[in-house]
C-alpha cells in the first residue's frame, strides 16, 4: 500500500522479486543521465554502477534485459551528442558482457532488436528524449514503449519526479515494479521522514533559498537541528539584520527566511547559521579574501564560503545527531579557496556515529572530492528527485508502480 499523506510515510511498492520474470522481456528505465567529459565519454558511471544490481538479477533469471533512459536534454530532436552509445560501451564493461545500443527506443529497430533477444541478454534503446512525445507523456508513445515488454521495471530514481512517458506513462501498460536501486531510495529517504533516529539535523546550503524553501519547510516538521550555510544563509542573515555586502542576496525572500527562522524556534528546531564568513572581492579563485564575523561583512565585499569558527560550530552541532541528511554545499566549492567549509562539513559527516544521507549533485561531489563516500550510509543518486521526495510530494514514477 501506499499511504498518501505526505507521500512517503511508509512507501511499499512491488520489486522485481515480486514478479516472475524468468524468460520476459522486461524494460527497465535506467537513470544513466551521466556526465559526459569532453571527448564524448562517460567522466562519471555512478549512476550505471547503481543500476547493475537489478540488471544482474534480470540476467541470472534469464530475463531480456531492455534498458532505457534519457541523456542530457535533447529537447525532443535527434541530439548526436546525447546518444547512448558512450553509456552502452561502459556498460559493457561494467558487466563484462555485449550491450547492444539500439538505434531508437519505438519502432523497427527495437522490435527486432528485441525479437532477436536471448534470455539473459542486455540491450540499451536510444536517447528517450529524442522523441518529443517522452517529456509529454503522450499516451500513444507510452503505448509503443510498453509494446516492447511483457514487465516494466523502474529504476530510475533520479528521474522518478519527472511524469513522463518512460517513467509514468509505459507503467499503466504493463505490470509495473520497482528496481533495487528504487527500492533502497525509498527505504533510505522514506525512513528520514517516516522514523529518524533522533536527534535527526538537516544541513542545508546552495545558492538560493528559492530551491530549497519547500525542503526547509517540510523538514521543520522532521528535524531537531536545522543548519543552514552556502549562498542561501545569507539570505537568512539579513533577515537577522545582518548586512551582507555585495554576498547574493535574494532580496525578496528577506520576509520569508525570517519567518522560516521564526517557525523553527516555535517549533523547538535548533536552527543553525554561520557565525563567520570566508569574504573576497570576486566570486574569482585569486580575489583576495579574508575570513570575519558575520557581523563585520564589509560593503564591497562577498561571502563565498563559511568560515572555520561556523564549520566547527556545525561540526559541534552534529557530533550527537542519529540521522543527518545534507543537500547543498556550504560554498562555491568549485574553487579551492571556497571549498574548507564544504569539505569540513564532508568530514564531519564522515567522523560522526549516524545514518548520513547526501542528496544532490554538488554535496555528492564534495563528499567525492572529500574522499569519505564509503563512509556514508547513503549517497542518493537523485538531485531533484530527492528534493521533492524531501518536500513530501509524491514522485509520479513511484506512484505509478503496483502496491505491494
Ligand atoms: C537528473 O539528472 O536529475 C535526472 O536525470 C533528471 O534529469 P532532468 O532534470 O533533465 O529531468
Amino acid at each position: 500500500m501506499f499511504v498518501k499523506t505526505g507521500g512517503v510515510s511508509k512507501i511499499a511498492k512491488k520489486t522485481v522479486r515480486d514478479l516472475d520474470v524468468a524468460g520476459k522481456r522486461v524494460l527497465v528505465r535506467v537513470d544513466f543521465n551521466v556526465p559526459l567529459d569532453k571527448n564524448g565519454q562517460v567522466a562519471d558511471d555512478t549512476r550505471i554502477r547503481a543500476a547493475i544490481p537489478t540488471i544482474n538479477y534480470l540476467i541470472e533469471k534469464n530475463a531480456k534485459v531492455i534498458l532505457i533512459s534519457h541523456l542530457g536534454r535533447p529537447k525532443g530532436k535527434v541530439d548526436e551528442k546525447y546518444r547512448m552509445d558512450p553509456v552502452a560501451g561502459r556498460l559493457s564493461e561494467l558487466l563484462g558482457l555485449p550491450v547492444a545500443k539500439v538505434d531508437d527506443c519505438v519502432g523497427e529497430a527495437p522490435q527486432s532488436a528485441v525479437e532477436r533477444m536471448q534470455g539473459g541478454g542486455v540491450v540499451l534503446l536510444e536517447n528517450v528524449r529524442f522523441h518529443p512525445e517522452e517529456e509529454k507523456n503522450d499516451e500513444k508513445f507510452a503505448r509503443r514503449l510498453a509494446e516492447l515488454a511483457d514487465i516494466f521495471v523502474n529504476d530510475a530514481f533520479g528521474t522518478a519526479h519527472r511524469a513522463h512517458a518512460s517513467t509514468e506513462g509505459v507503467a499503466e501498460f504493463l505490470p509495473a515494479v520497482a528496481g533495487f536501486l528504487m527500492e533502497n531510495e525509498l527505504a533510505m529517504l522514506g525512513k528520514l521522514l517516516a522514523e529518524p533516529e533522533r536527534p535527526f539535523a538537516a544541513v542545508m546550503g546552495g545558492a538560493k533559498v528559492s530551491d530549497k524553501i519547500a525542503v526547509i519547510s517540510n523538514l521543520l516538521n522532521k528535524v531537531d537541528v536545522l543548519i543552514i550555510g552556502g549562498g542561501m544563509s545569507n539570505t537568512f542573515l539579513k533577515a537577522q539584520g545582518y548586512d551582507t555586502g555585495k554576498s547574493l542576496l535574494e532580496a525578496d525572500k528577506v520576509d520569508l527566511a525570517k519567518n522560516l527562522i521564526g517557525e523553527a524556534k516555535s517549533k523547538g528546531v535548533n536552527i543553525l547559521l554561520p557565525v563567520d564568513v570566508v569574504v573576497a572581492l570576486a566570486a574569482a579563485p585569486d580575489s583576495e579574501q579574508k575570513t570575519v564575523p558575520v557581523d563585520r561583512i564589509p560593503a564591497d565585499w562577498m561571502a563565498l564560503d563559511i568560515g572555520p569558527e561556523s564549520a566547527g560550530h556545525f561540526a559541534g552541532a552534529l557530533r550527537t545527531a542519529k540521522t543527518v541528511v545534507w543537500n547543498g554545499p556550504m560554498g562555491v566549492f568549485e574553487m579551492e579557496p571556497f571549498a574548507k567549509g564544504t569539505e569540513a562539513l564532508a568530514h564531519a559527516l564522515a567522523e560522526i556515529d549516524a545514518t548520513t544521507v547526501i542528496g544532490g549533485g554538488d554535496s555528492v561531489a564534495a563528499v567525492k572530492k572529500a574522499g569519505v563516500v564509503e563512509k556514508m550510509t547513503h549517497i542518493s543518486t537523485g538531485g531533484g528527485a530527492s528534493l521533492e521526495f524531501l518536500e513530501g510530494k509524491q514522485l509520479p514514477g513511484v506512484v505509478a508502480l503496483l502496491d505491494k
